[in-house]
């Protein structure tokens, strides 16, 4: 069963947390990822396929065979990933959650969007107002999904406007038996740019512990090293980060951070792997680059991957142009030692035996190093 403590996990984000963008936050060190949010409906009128190319499980509308509801890579990702589901209806959930069970370790409920799309039609956001309906749409999960198919049930929802209303609906929460509450700390009218609030954040993960639930928070988290800090003064398991991870998938490592480029090139190259369209490239691609580089409007207008992928290229052998001038000016200044260039990585060991071989040979004519 799925370990929520010490987590940091990548958030559900609709046409972001897709495969490609998984994979990097995978391979970059997130501990879980979740899916972007999926319809009920969308899935249960969906049609699995196996595609042995991609190596994927891949579910298209049954409607128009051309439309990819969800993507996934069982081999890469099953034990890390959370399929996000929003539902209004403990029928319908059961049904879709049971077609995407054997794929993923756990199935999380969407409490927290509150787009009028989803809102008004009983989703997202308004269960938290329909206590009653949200702890049936958990309790089916948890009886007819999550325990035949060993996979665990969760839920992520938002802060209510009180210390009392929120502590209530999480006690009913936590006693339908899910594993984990994932608390976006802003209240449903809160736009992102407010900053979230942690005020019920001790208290809801007190609830949860006395519950054995696992608590994790969300809002303005930007880094793995701050997982610490919110165990420490709020008790929580583990957090979870949006935005921070579309706009740079290396922030689940402790040390590594991917530049813009670095990041553009890799998320490409991911897209063009598992087959993912240039509409979803584009628009992931201009959340990594700010509005004003010229890379974004190249990206805009670009109409086939190939030329999204062509314009990184351009950037990259300029940087790498750059890069080179650089060095060649800088080896002009210092002398020799910066033009012969060393071969050591920062974190490689020091070999002195190959730096002395390096030191005593002729590079710039008329020069001549030792190692002291
Ligand atoms: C582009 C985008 C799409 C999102 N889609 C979802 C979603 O599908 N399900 C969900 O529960 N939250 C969704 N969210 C909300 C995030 O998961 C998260 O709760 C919110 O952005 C706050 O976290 P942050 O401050 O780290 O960005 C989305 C956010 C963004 C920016």
């Amino acid at each position: 069963m799925i370990d929520y403590k010490n987590v940091v996990a990548l958030a559900p984000m609709v046409r972001v947390s897709d495969l490609p963008l998984r994979t990097l936050c995978l391979k970059y060190g997130a501990d879980l990822v979740w899916g972007p949010e999926v319809i009920d409906k969308a899935i249960i009128g969906s049609q699995r396929t196996v595609n042995a190319d991609l190596g994927t499980v891949d579910f298209f509308s049954k409607k128009d065979p051309t439309r990819l509801i969800w993507r996934t890579s069982p081999e890469l990702e099953k034990s890390k990933l959370v399929f996000q589901l929003g539902s209004a209806d403990p029928g319908l959930a059961v049904d879709a959650a049971t077609m995407v069970a054997k794929y993923v370790s756990a199935i999380d409920l969407n409490c927290g969007c509150p787009k009028h799309f989803s809102t008004h039609a009983g989703m997202g956001a308004q269960l938290l107002t329909i206590p009653d309906k949200l702890v049936d749409i958990l309790t089916a999960l948890v009886k007819k999904v999550g325990i035949p198919n060993n996979v665990a049930i969760s839920v992520k929802i938002r802060i209510l406007d009180t210390a009392k209303k929120t502590y209530d609906l999480v006690k009913r929460i936590a006693a339908t038996g899910v594993s984990c509450i994932t608390v976006h700390c802003r209240t449903t009218p809160m736009r992102p740019r407010e900053p979230a609030i942690y005020d019920y954040l001790k208290g809801i993960a007190e609830i949860c512990h006395s519950h054995n639930v696992s608590c994790i928070v969300n809002g303005d988290i930007k880094s793995r090293s701050e997982l610490q800090n919110y165990q420490q003064t709020y008790g929580v398991d583990g957090i979870m980060i949006a935005r921070e991870a579309q706009t740079n998938p290396s922030c689940f490592h402790d040390t590594i951070k991917l530049t813009q480029l670095q990041v553009c090139r890799e998320f490409i190259d991911a897209c063009i792997k598992y087959d993912y369209n240039t509409a979803h490239c584009k628009y992931n691609l201009t959340n990594f680059v700010p509005g004003k580089d010229p890379l974004y409007a190249k990206f805009a207008r670009a109409k086939t991957r190939e030329e999204l992928r062509g314009y990184i290229e351009d950037a990259e052998a300029q940087e790498k142009l750059e890069n080179d001038e650089e060095n060649h000016e800088l080896a002009s200044s210092e002398g020799s030692e910066a033009a012969t260039g060393s071969p050591l990585l920062d974190n490689e060991p020091i070999d002195t035996d190959n730096l002395k071989r390096m030191h005593t040979v002729d590079t710039i004519p008329g020069k001549r190093f030792k190692l002291e």
